[in-house]
């Protein structure tokens, strides 16, 4: 692995423009399931129930339900992936976060220009009378129930997410491909890409000239369209990438 983190860290050392793009695996250190792989969360539920509009619409306590067990379960603390990224951003030597991930980790870690391409957890909308709720407030009502508007009683809160059969947030998207355009380092962090128009990110790094680079616990498939491959965990890998840049 020396070497492929030696390759990584000479890359990001001779950057102008440095992006990283996470998955789910890079908080998977923090106890929180990926949806892939093994364990991973679409084995123990359907998508379409939990993570999807129409579900969604159909059966909102099956959303909060699946969040609970996501979310309420784990430390929901950043580990030291999520700490590197935002020490490697303080050290100038990456500009930008670009995230699939709604548990706004990479925040908490302190990481600055973090664009969250599924959006967040962090703010909760009734889709009945438009009141606002902070996920704090949500969180500690889930721990115990499903959340109802205390406005006016609907059951439909919609956390500002992207559900499946939803649109991604134009701005985030158009503002992760002028980043991603701009890369001439494009580090991918703990994702099975399997999910567009996110998983196409890459591509346009490599057709933009940039170097990539894998951080993958797992063998992906994908292997080949990256010119450095590191097989570790993110919360082991990143720290020593970050550790060599200062
Ligand atoms: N370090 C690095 N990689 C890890 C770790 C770890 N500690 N743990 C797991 N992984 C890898 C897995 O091998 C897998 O390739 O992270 C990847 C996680 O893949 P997914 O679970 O598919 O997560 P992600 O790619 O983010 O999914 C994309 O799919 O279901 C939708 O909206 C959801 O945003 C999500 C999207
Ligand atoms: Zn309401």
């Amino acid at each position: 692995m020396d070497k492929f983190i030696d390759e990584a860290v000479n890359y990001l050392q001779e950057a102008e423009h440095a992006v990283v793009f996470t998955g789910s695996g890079i908080s998977a250190e923090s106890g929180i399931s990926t949806f892939r792989g093994e364990d991973g969360l679409w084995e123990r539920y359907n998508p379409e129930e939990v993570a999807s509009i129409y579900g969604f619409r159909k059966n909102p306590a099956a959303f909060w339900h699946f969040a609970r067990d996501l979310f309420l379960k784990s430390t929901a603390f950043p580990n030291p992936g999520h700490e590197a990224l935002a020490q490697l951003e303080k050290m100038d030597v990456i500009k930008a976060v670009i995230t699939q991930n709604i548990d706004m980790l990479h925040q908490k870690a302190g990481s600055q220009n973090v664009l969250e391409l599924h959006g967040s957890l962090d703010k909760v909308d009734c889709l009945n009378c438009t009141r606002e709720f902070n996920w704090d407030h949500i969180a500690s009502v889930l721990e115990k129930d499903c959340p109802v508007c205390e406005s006016c009683g609907s059951k439909m809160l919609k956390p500002r997410i992207v559900f499946f059969g939803e649109a991604l947030p134009a701005g985030t998207l158009k503002k992760a491909r002028e980043e991603t355009e701009k890369s001439d380092v494009f580090l991918v962090v703990g994702s099975s890409l399997e999910v567009y128009p996110a998983a196409g990110f890459p591509d346009i790094a490599r057709y933009s000239g940039a170097k990539t680079i894998l951080i993958n616990k797992d063998i992906t498939g994908l292997e080949d369209m990256f010119h450095t491959v590191i097989k570790g965990k993110a919360g082991e890998v990143l720290p020593r990438l970050a550790e060599a840049c200062i």
